[in-house]
């Protein structure tokens, strides 16, 4: 197939190098990719499979094939058409039409045996489903976990292009991930409300937000919201020193105090808090109640009534900011580009202001975590904001 629309569209003409670690799938054969949405679901999953549709049947004339629910719609062979006509609209839609989880990894998937569950690689069923709905290629959207395993689909010959989305934007290769800018739009706007209520009543409040392994979402929300203390996974705080800072401001005035606190947070020589541990599934368990206990904490040794309240799955919903829709677009675009120059195992990525190809195995090697003495934290720190540091 020449690499024409069926719309009638010219194709985009690039002439980039074949990348390192590329495996060639001549792309003059494809008539057939198809697009899943791994992980928890952010804003901007649907304005990326608009993207991903738009391009691949404007620009190349491929078929697109929804695939439902993430990887179990791979295992299960459950999918759909996806025409044009059906992504309409779709950029301001939050969620995913195609459906996402979270805890089918096909690499350790749990089947009944016997009567008993156990955990057996499945990703064979995937194989041979692949070949039976003549995919040629597959765009994996989604975090570490999801590109994880595209890669290994990847090592088994699958021809795979990962675009990367998660609210925690704790991906290495990239410098942001969409649906962050969104998740964090909502934090600030629930401390902007926040702020009057505990101004008027003269009490500390404190948002618990989202964020397992890493803090931008509360230090970027905290820093724009007009924080006062904000606690984040990569620097075990000191409640001493939170209480102290508390306690300091009401003295100088300052009746109501503003915190936020990233669910991963912990005190130093202490651990995470769960609603529900991990468990021997390879689930990574639910966090939550940090922002309960610190609460109970502040309250006791500062006096202050201290009330709490958790931001929860409000910022992974909703319509993506317009930052969002647009990276996700051009995240979409770009991958059915990369693909058609036969690029695969490979991520697309944003480096300054360009959109490029990175290998997934090289993408999510390491996780993006906050520098605890880099320039964000020091610009919270030259406003007065403290970060529970023990001294
Ligand atoms: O990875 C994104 C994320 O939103 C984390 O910040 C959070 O810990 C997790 O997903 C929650 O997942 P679930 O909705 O499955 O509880």
């Amino acid at each position: 197939m020449t690499p024409k629309g069926k719309s009638g569209m010219k194709a985009k003409k690039t002439a980039k190098k074949n990348l390192p670690g590329a495996r060639m799938v001549d792309p003059k054969k494809i008539e057939r990719i198809a697009i899943l949405t791994g992980g928890g679901d952010c804003p901007g999953l649907n304005a990326v499979i608009r993207a991903v549709v738009r391009a691949a049947v404007n620009l190349y004339g491929w078929d697109v094939t929804g695939i439902l629910d993430g990887y179990d719609g791979l295992i299960g062979g459950h999918v759909r058409k996806l025409t044009s006509k059906d992504v309409r609209g779709l950029q301001v839609r939050g969620g995913t039409i195609l459906g996402t989880s979270n805890r089918g990894n096909p690499l350790r998937y749990p089947v009944e045996e016997n009567g008993c569950i156990v955990f057996r690689d499945v990703t064979d069923k995937i194989l041979t489903n692949i070949r039976k709905l003549k995919i040629d290629v597959l765009i994996a959207v989604g975090g570490d976990g999801t590109m994880k395993i595209a890669d290994a689909l990847f090592e088994k010959g699958v021809p795979v292009m990962g675009i990367p989305k998660t609210i925690d934007n704790d991906l290495g290769a990239t410098d942001v991930t969409f649906g962050y800018n969104s998740a964090v739009s909502t934090a600030t706007e629930a401390l902007d409300k926040l702020h009057t209520t505990a101004e008027s009543h003269h009490r500390v409040l404190v948002l618990e937000v989202m964020g397992r392994e890493c803090g931008w979402i509360a230090l970027e929300s905290g820093i724009a919201g007009g924080a006062d203390v904000i606690l984040i996974p990569e620097i075990p705080f000191d409640m001493n020193e939170v209480c102290r800072h508390i306690s300091q401001r009401k003295k100088t005035g300052s009746r109501f105090s503003i915190v936020v606190v990233a669910e991963g947070a912990f005190p130093g020589g202490g651990r995470k808090m769960y609603e529900k541990e991990p468990g021997p599934d390879g689930l990574p368990g639910r966090l939550g109640g940090i922002g309960h206990r610190a609460a109970e904490q502040i309250g006791m040794c500062t006096g202050i009534e201290t009330r709490t309240a958790v931001l929860g799955h409000l910022q992974r919903g909703g319509t993506p900011t317009t930052y969002d829709r647009i990276l996700a677009t051009r995240f979409g675009v770009e991958a059915v580009n990369h693909i058609a120059e036969g690029h695969f195992g490979h991520m697309v990525c944003l480096q300054g202001r360009s959109i490029v190809c990175r290998r997934i195995k090289q993408a999510v090697k390491k996780l993006k975590l906050v520098d605890p003495d880099g320039q964000l934290v020091r610009t919270a720190e030259a406003l007065g904001i403290t970060l529970g540091r023990r001294d």
